[in-house]
């Protein structure tokens, strides 16, 4: 009697490899794997790796240490790595030299050849690496076993064309290619037949997809889905920010009031240098304008902070554009050298101390306009996309919010999944707390 083979995925990164790591999870369930939540006794590790910053980098390597010590009391264990670190020749070389026992090596470009790369390293007992440098053409119709039973990731444009110069991603997910409207529409009606409510489109810049339909052309199709609820997309570049993508706020009804749009810095100097393509003055009339468009939007950003050359006054740049614009919140980032990209080479990096300081003082900035905004909700009804019970109290719900924003209140378990309308009781720093409005059908 042959027992059951098993996998476990690690995932670190953005949605896109989050959504990788489902598909990946699709294409084993169908060679006959079961998802495994033990990785210490699945069959196959596969560890979906991110470049991003240098921390992501250092706990990759820590994990390696972990398989490391399974694999010794267990040959027949398989470990495979992919993502964003396997496309740099550096990384590979140091894992073929200091980790010689890992067995699959694949990159972003060939996900779908990993059911075939792993039937040939089990049947032959050898090693691999097959990383692609440039990306084949899209391959549709991958099956795909996703986390969350009513929200689902969708592909809409894969890889970066703008080469921001801190950035390693258009260095690991190569040129942008965008689907075809039929594919992404297909995909999304299967979804809603599956009970799907809420999609998030991804791309590292869903306003450049250029598909046979421009992105808010893309948006008016899907928001005349029947079945489907909510819209989302990530991420938008503030440069490609059409008025005509503006206007779909104003008239999409099922586009969420919500865009998170990376500022980066709020230094015209600094954003010059990253090659971001706007000034302070572009960033801060965008956001008027969906405002105009769409008065209740949510607006998160990413801001990077120690970039090359920031001065005092670049930074004090960033703080008023950041009480100026009042975001609901924000992912801030130490800026963080990443080999290959311009940046790396830029002579005037920031001292380890002078970054934290300016971190802090925009964390604090940030949490206090957070819970502003947050308070002023209170007394109002939100509706709420219900995910599940809070992971802090058993007897409580959450769910998110129009604007992304999550909400805790008690309620009924069997209120996961449908959208419904709650009271926003309490608004804090990172969440709000609700009570849940019972309709009563008459
Ligand atoms: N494509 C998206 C996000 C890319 S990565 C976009 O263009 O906005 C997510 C975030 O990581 C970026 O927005 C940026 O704020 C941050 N980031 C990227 N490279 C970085 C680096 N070298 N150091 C610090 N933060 C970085
Ligand atoms: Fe990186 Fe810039 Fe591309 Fe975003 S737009 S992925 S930050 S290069
Ligand atoms: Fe990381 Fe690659 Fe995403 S570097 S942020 S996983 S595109």
């Amino acid at each position: 009697m042959s027992l059951q083979k098993s996998f476990n995925i690690q995932t670190f990164g953005c949605a896109m490899n989050e959504h990788d790591s489902e598909i990946i999870a699709g294409m084993l369930t169908s060679l006959g794997y079961t998802d495994n939540k033990e990785k210490n006794n699945a069959d196959v590790a596969i560890i979906n790796t991110c470049s991003v910053r240098d921390n992501a980098d250092k706990r990759f390597y820590g994990i390696l240490g972990e398989l490391k010590k399974i694999k010794e009391n267990n040959s027949d264990f398989t470990v495979c790595l992919c993502g964003c670190m396997m496309q740099q020749q550096h990384i590979i070389d140091t894992v073929k030299q200091k980790y010689p026992w890992v067995d699959i090596i694949f990159g972003t470009h060939n996900i779908h050849e990993f059911p075939k790369l792993l039937t040939s390293v089990l049947s032959e007992k050898q090693k691999l690496v097959d990383v692609w440098e440039e990306a084949g053409e899209i391959i549709e119709g991958l099956p795909a076993k996703r986390d969350s039973h009513f929200k689902a990731f969708v592909n809409i444009i894969y890889g970066c064309n703008n080469f921001c110069t801190y950035c390693i991603v258009p260095f690991t997910r190569g040129r942008e290619r965008s689907r075809m409207s039929a594919d992404i529409l297909k995909e999304v009606n299967e979804l809603v037949k599956d009970g799907v409510k809420e999609i998030t489109l991804l791309g590292q810049n869903v306003n450049s997809y250029n598909g046979d339909v421009d992105f808010p052309g893309l948006i008016y199709l899907l928001d005349s889905i029947e079945g489907l609820e909510r819209i989302r997309f990530m991420t938008s570049h503030p440069k490609d920010l059409s008025d005509s993508l503006i206007q779909t706020f104003a008239e999409c009804e099922k586009l969420c009031s919500y865009i998170h749009l990376p500022v980066q810095s709020g230094s015209t100097n600094v954003l010059n240098r990253m090659n971001r393509k706007y000034t302070k003055e572009n960033y801060m009339k965008l956001v008027d304008r969906l405002r105009a468009a769409n008065p209740g939007i949510s607006i998160t950003t990413d801001i990077i902070v120690g970039f090359p050359g920031e001065t005092d006054k670049d930074f004090e740049d960033t703080l008023d554009l950041v009480k100026k614009i009042e975001f609901d919140s924000a992912f801030t980032f130490l800026y963080s050298i990443r080999k290959g990209t311009p940046a790396e080479m830029y002579k005037d990096q920031i001292p380890e101390e002078v970054k934290h300081e300016r971190f802090n003082r925009l964390v604090d900035l940030l949490n206090e306009i957070s819970l502003k905004k947050n308070k002023e909700l209170e007394g109002c009804v939100v509706k709420v996309l219900v995910e599940g019970i809070s992971k802090k109290n058993e007897d409580s719900l959450t769910g998110r919010t129009e604007g992304f924003k999550i909400i805790n209140f008690n309620g009924n378990s069997e209120l996961i999944g449908s959208i419904v309308d709650v009271e926003v009781i309490k608004g804090k720093t990172f969440n709000l707390d609700g009570k849940y409005i019972q309709k009563f059908i008459v």
